[in-house]
């Protein structure tokens, strides 16, 4: 089994360093790959330190070159780099853009690929299938190069998708990883609470999302970490922002507009209820919910009396709801 996921951990990175060198010395990674990332704003610099690819159109680029340097069709396979089919096996990025997902060790566990044109008819990210190396939910992208800084920051920002990372690190802002648009899980959240007790949930600008994404939250609060969460102007993601946002206005927003989670879950829930009781009711359980996933018995004291403050009711009633909700926990 040890010797299956090394020679996987092989294949995958000799794919990366292929890809990457396809993107920097080949005319078609040049003037399909490289360009795209240009037109996004990557600088080389940043093209070298997330060693981002290109995989050439040819139905079998990656996989010929592979086989040729004594590579196993079976681990190329295993990995979803290459697509089985009869006699001619193909390669599953061919013609995108190339993201290599890596470990907090920095062994190259997956990859992410991106269309270049905006065809909404195609997935625009296709990403590497599950493995006995890559599993979704227990990667984040970036954690290798944001290690570091989350440590010394002693903050982790967390964003939906790879560009928003990559568009932060080049800004100057290195603590940042994402959860590649999935909800957050507990071994992602287990990843981040190993270098910082803080995590600031960045939320791409659109209200459709934020609704779902402030579900999945509080898992991050049973694993005892302290949440805060910033959006952004509509119609923006971190990744747009940081673009056009000159570093220390960044700095600024984010310092600015990061709130408590709590406390920003109960102001946009009353926002929503307004002076409907029973909405009213829905969402002091909401929030109650929320606080009782707090491990820390002082924490949620105060975040009683915080919600209580905002929603403009008793604390009584939320003591009363949540000494229910965690008796039942029990
Ligand atoms: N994603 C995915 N498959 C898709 C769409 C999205 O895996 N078909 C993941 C990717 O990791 C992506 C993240 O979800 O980075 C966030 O999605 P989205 O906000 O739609 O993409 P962006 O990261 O903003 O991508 P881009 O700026 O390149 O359009
Ligand atoms: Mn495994
Ligand atoms: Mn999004
Ligand atoms: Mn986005
Ligand atoms: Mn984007």
């Amino acid at each position: 089994i040890t010797d299956v996921r090394e020679s996987m951990y092989l294949v995958s990175e000799f794919a990366k360093k292929y890809f990457h060198n396809v993107l920097l010395n080949t005319d078609e990674g040049q003037a399909i790959g490289y360009s795209y990332f240009k037109e996004r704003g990557f600088t080389n610099e940043t093209i070298k330190k997330f060693e981002l690819g290109y995989s050439p159109e040819t139905w079998d680029a990656l996989t010929k070159e592979a086989l040729g340097q004594g590579y196993k069709l079976e681990f190329l396979q295993s990995t979803g780099l290459t697509i089985p089919k009869e006699d001619r096996p193909f390669d599953r990025f061919k013609g995108r853009v190339m993201f290599p997902i890596q470990s907090m060790s920095g062994r190259v566990l997956g990859f992410g690929g991106r269309i270049l044109t905006n065809d909404k008819k195609a997935a625009k990210y296709l990403n590497s299938p599950e493995s006995e190396l890559y599993h979704k939910s227990k990667v984040l992208y970036g954690i290798f190069q944001a290690k570091q800084s989350i440590a010394k920051q002693d903050n982790c920002f967390l964003v939906e998708g790879y560009t928003d990372v990559i568009q932060f690190n080049q800004a100057g802002i290195e603590n940042v990883v994402a959860s590649s648009g999935t909800a957050l899980t507990p071994d992602q959240i287990r990843l981040v609470n190993r270098l910082t007790k803080n995590i600031t949930v960045l939320f791409d600008g659109d209200a459709a999302g934020l609704r779902a994404s402030i579900r999945g939250i509080d898992l991050i609060l049973e694993e005892g970490m302290n949440v805060r969460v910033c959006t952004f102007p509509d119609g923006d993601d971190p990744d747009s922002f940081a673009r056009k946002t000159p570093y220390e206005d960044l700095v600024k927003y984010l310092e600015e507009n990061a709130k408590d989670f709590i406390q920003f879950k109960a102001s946009l829930l009353m926002d929503e209820a307004k002076n409907d009781p029973i909405k009213k009711a829905d969402l002091i359980r909401d929030m109650v919910t929320s606080i009782s996933k707090i491990p820390d018995r002082i924490q949620r004291e105060i975040y009683v009396q915080e919600c209580a403050r905002i929603m403009d009711i008793s604390e009584q009633v939320l003591v009363s709801t949540l000494a229910q909700l965690i008796q039942k926990d029990i």
